[in-house]
């Protein structure tokens, strides 16, 4: 890795050119001892998963498929802001590349209004003790000839924006992005990390939809509230919304 020396995350990992998703291979290796920060890459998936039970496409050769395993210094009410922090390190890593990116709450990656990126959180963790979290970066850099065309007018690569970087210069950018905002949130708290976040926040101020397990909720975008929930104002005041899918 290039730019990793001293940091806590990527000390460790393991590439696979096939696996069936990194999200797993990141739980075997931790129930088989794998360090703070490990890391897990591979070339293709074949059974990669996204937010909200759906599938995540992850042909060889046309992405980044990553897993990153954290068991230090996070206790379960940090998973918030570790989801925020995961899609903040992708878009602060993707502007050192020169790409514009904005945020789409909770952790989508956008370029030019599509999904360049996305993130899956999982772990475990009891009270207040977080056991272990794997956090999944998918990260499209070219799109596959067979990507569905329905799902073209939501999604886009990095290649349909010029030439992408090599994918472990990309790896090791994210990486140490994530390593800052980590080491930045346990000395300033979620503060800072919410104001780097709305900066690059698409919408914020606007009219947005979201669809949550209890409805359809529509209003303002108002920002974030201390725990990372979306704050939407709306017709019957302000809400608070802990998870969802959010509609621009
Ligand atoms: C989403 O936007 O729904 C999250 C997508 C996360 C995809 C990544 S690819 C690497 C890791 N392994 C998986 O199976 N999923 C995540």
């Amino acid at each position: 890795w290039e730019g990793l020396e001293g940091a806590e995350l990527g000390q460790a990992f393991r590439f696979f050119p096939e696996v069936d998703s990194t999200q797993n291979a990141a739980r075997r290796w931790f129930d088989d001892g794998a360090p703070h920060g490990a890391v897990v890459l591979a070339e293709r998936q074949t059974a990669g998963r996204g937010r909200m039970g759906r599938q995540w496409v992850s042909p060889p050769g046309t992405g980044l498929w990553m897993s990153v395993i954290l068991t230090d210094g996070l206790r379960l009410a940090d998973v918030h802001a570790l989801s925020l922090m995961a899609g903040l390190a992708v878009a602060e890593a993707l502007e050192a590349f020169g790409y514009r990116p904005g945020l789409k709450w909770p952790n989508d990656v956008l370029l030019a209004g599509k999904k360049v990126a996305g993130v899956l959180i999982e772990g475990q963790g009891e009270l207040d003790r977080l056991y272990f979290a794997v956090v999944g970066i998918g990260l499209n850099v070219r799109l596959p000839e067979a990507f569905p065309p329905e799902l073209r007018t939501i999604a886009t690569a990095l290649a349909e924006h010029g030439p992408p970087p090599p994918r472990r210069k990309l790896a090791a950018a994210i990486l140490s992005a994530l390593d800052r905002e980590l080491r930045a949130y346990r000395a300033e708290g979620f503060g800072p990390l919410r104001e780097r976040w709305l900066v690059r926040a698409v919408s914020l101020g606007r009219e947005i939809a979201v669809e949550t397990g209890g409805g359809r909720i529509v209003g303002r975008f108002a920002g974030l509230d201390d725990d990372g929930k979306l704050l939407v104002e709306t017709a019957a005041g302000l809400r608070a919304i802990a998870s969802g899918e959010v509609r621009l």
